[in-house]
């Protein structure tokens, strides 16, 4: 959904004299109009002399640097380039094969799909909308099997105007959609478990598989897990011990454990909520009686806070799935945090807990790290079954001098204590985003996905964008002003005993990438040496590691500047280090999420979310995948796999 912002007209881009580590100079006029012109030029779609100067610019450039030898990258795939149409591109001498779309079984006895016969029963049995986050969990457990295992798959969120037919326009759509409608929208949130197995070349789902799983929103059963269980904030009249929750709400990314659990960061909550009170527990999260779904509320009593004041605060947490066991239940790990987490990323301490990092994607919000109390046990995996509610959550300041501190939200230390209205841990946890504000940590440009280098134990945060930051706002950490194509931030922990230590209080950081053209010199943008015309991006959003340590980046609102979404990787360390390139685009109105790779990286698992979302139902801007006149666009799971075998990238 946030994808659909849409850059404004006047928009300027800019950043500081006196970085601390950068060299990069913007001048603060029109970057991204140049920007437009350029892609506009080499779409040809006009403005030619303009365009086609500042590409042909970076063109000459780039011959330039290729005579001057450009650092060879472990990557050797010819890239794919720089475009935006109707349907999916992987490069040359890759396959890229639907797995499973928005309708298809996920449950034994679930119908076929029929777009103009939706019912929530249905729904509930088959793949939900807007696949997002995806884990590989190999099959048996514990096992490095690469050509069988399980998937599980986040629902982030429904787009009516795509999903039902009639509608005038995307207002009315989410006006104006039936009780039955919306009750089709929330069996379609949640999260999908499917089985998956490679013969030959090709990929397929396990039908009728013991593990099949869909958790919804419409009436699957989670628990609420630590601090905040039973807390009176968390009761309502359908459920007065505070415990038991249904379902679970737009889940973006996620992480997984060691134990092998799959961890669901629930975001932006607070959209389906109608109705409005003037407590900070609401206001700070943007519930304020302006949904994006207001027939929910009219339909549905617990997405109207005027009647059920506390089912807000049940949403906005981090769930933790077992994704070998379909008859557990999933819990809300409250010790961590009540935000819109983007991802829960874990990583080991030195002395063996586990933290498990996430980002609170809006502008101006803050990254968290919680750590465990316990340590993790690889002997017994029943033994890690709560070590997830007990642990200290921390928020990060980024220092000038190129420090990230991590401040412990401890009720009773500093600020956090009756005199701010906390009278609890508990307390501390359901208002985190106030509790942080009083710490005084670094607020970001929009803090997507957390991940760690699987080799070097460092790590990096997604900043996608945040166009409301001003001249007078800029920082070390957030350089640019008006900052349309985000950035990446690489932090590096220190390292114990030989082991790279995730609980350190505090690490090194400095700035990895800026998104942006690179042949433009008004954008800003800072990419590893001899990046290509086709290899830069913006918008940084979801992050996957190779087992290699090279980092492949998801991306969220290129389509702003006339390129599509899509996949870009680099190595992270040696001479071509963040030499991005470009390996998969998505069709018009999508989005790139997901990405997981098997257990020997000779599959890549990504989310196509949203195609055509950028139109209506009735007049869909690509019918990908299945290009039919009576079928809708549907988000859909891709695998991708090199033609006859071999690692991704290579
Ligand atoms: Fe669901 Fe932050 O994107
Ligand atoms: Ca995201
Ligand atoms: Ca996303």
């Amino acid at each position: 959904m946030l994808s659909r912002e849409r850059v404004p007209a006047d928009m300027i881009v800019g950043d500081t004299d006196d970085l601390p580590s950068n060299e990069s100079t913007a001048t603060p006029f029109a970057a991204v109009l140049e920007e437009r012109l350029s892609r506009r030029g080499m779409l040809g779609l006009g403005v030619a002399a303009t365009a086609l100067g500042v590409f042909g610019g970076f063109r000459a450039r780039t011959a330039a640097a290729a005579e001057a030898e450009i650092p060879a990258s472990s990557l050797t795939f010819k890239e794919v380039p720089h475009l935006l149409d109707e349907t999916m591109h992987a490069p040359e001498g890759y396959e890229a094969q639907v797995l499973i779309r928005w309708g298809d079984a996920v449950l034994p006895g679930a119908p076929a799909f029929d777009p103009l016969k939706q019912t929530a029963e249905a729904q509930a049995k088959q793949f939900g909308y807007n696949n997002d986050m995806i884990a590989w969990f190999p099959l048996p457990y514990g096992s490095k099997t690469a050509d069988h295992g399980l998937l599980a798959i986040n629902h982030e969120y429904t787009d009516p105007h795509i999903m039902f037919p009639g509608f005038a326009d995307e207002k009315a759509a989410y006006k104006d959609t039936t009780k039955e409608q919306v009750e089709v929208e929330l069996a379609a949130h949640g999260i999908s478990v499917i089985e998956v197995k490679r013969e030959g070349d090709a990929w397929s789902v396990v039908p009728d598989s013991k593990y099949a799983r869909r958790i919804n929103l419409l009436n699957s059963e989670t628990l609420l897990s630590g601090p905040v269980a039973g807390n009176d904030k968390v009761k309502t009249s359908a459920d007065p011990s505070g415990t038991k929750v249904i379902g679970t709400i737009n889940n973006c990314a996620g992480g997984w454990t060691p134990w092998g659990t799959y961890l669901s960061g629930e975001e932006n909550f607070h959209q389906y909520f109608s109705g409005a009170t003037d407590a900070p527990i609401h206001t700070r999260y943007g519930v304020k009686g302006k949904p994006e779904y207001p027939s929910w509320g009219a339909h549905v009593d617990r997405f109207d806070v005027t009647k059920e004041p506390n089912e807000p605060n049940r949403y906005g947490w981090v769930l933790e799935v077992d994704p070998y066991d379909p008859e557990a239940t999933p819990k809300k790990r409250t010790a961590l945090g009540h935000f819109k987490h983007e991802n829960a990323t874990s990583a080991l301490t030195a002395d063996g807990r586990l933290a498990v990092y996430s980002g609170d994607d809006e502008r101006f919000e803050y990254v968290y790290r919680f750590v465990t109390k316990g340590k993790v046990n690889m002997e017994d995996r029943k033994a890690n079954a709560d070590l997830l509610d007990e642990g200290t959550l921390y928020v990060a300041r980024f220092d000038a001098d190129g420090t990230v501190t991590w401040m412990p939200l401890v009720f009773g230390e500093g600020p956090l204590t009756a005199e701010n209205g906390f009278n609890s841990q508990a307390d501390v946890l359901l208002e985190t985003r106030r509790a942080a504000d009083l710490l005084k940590p670094t607020p970001m440009d929009r803090p997507e996905d957390v991940e760690t280098n699987p080799v070097t134990g460092k790590v990096y945060i997604a900043l996608t964008k945040n166009d409301r930051r001003t001249p007078d706002q800029v920082d070390a950490a957030n350089q640019r002003f008006n900052n349309v194509f985000g950035h990446i931030i690489e932090m590096v922990p220190p390292t114990v005993d030989g082991k790279v230590d995730h609980g350190a209080d505090t690490y090194a950081w400095d700035i990895f990438i800026r998104g942006g053209n690179p042949g433009s010199k008004s954008a800003g943008a800072k990419f590893g040496p001899g990046t290509s015309p086709d290899g830069w991006f913006a918008n940084p959003d979801n992050f996957v590691f190779d087992s290699q340590g090279r980092l492949w980046v998801l991306t969220d609102g290129f389509p702003d500047f006339d390129v599509a979404d899509g996949l870009w990787c680099c190595d992270t360390e040696g001479p071509a280090r963040g030499q991005t390139k470009h390996f998969f685009a998505v069709p018009k109105g999508a989005e790139m999420c997901g990405g997981a790779f098997n257990s020997d990286d000779t599959a890549i698992f990504l989310s196509i979310q949203h195609p055509a979302e950028d139109s209506m139902y009735d007049a869909p801007s690509t019918r990908w995948p299945d290009f039919k006149d009576d079928m809708p666009p549907r988000p859909a799971v891709v695998v991708v796999t090199k033609k006859g075998g071999g690692l991704i990238g290579a």
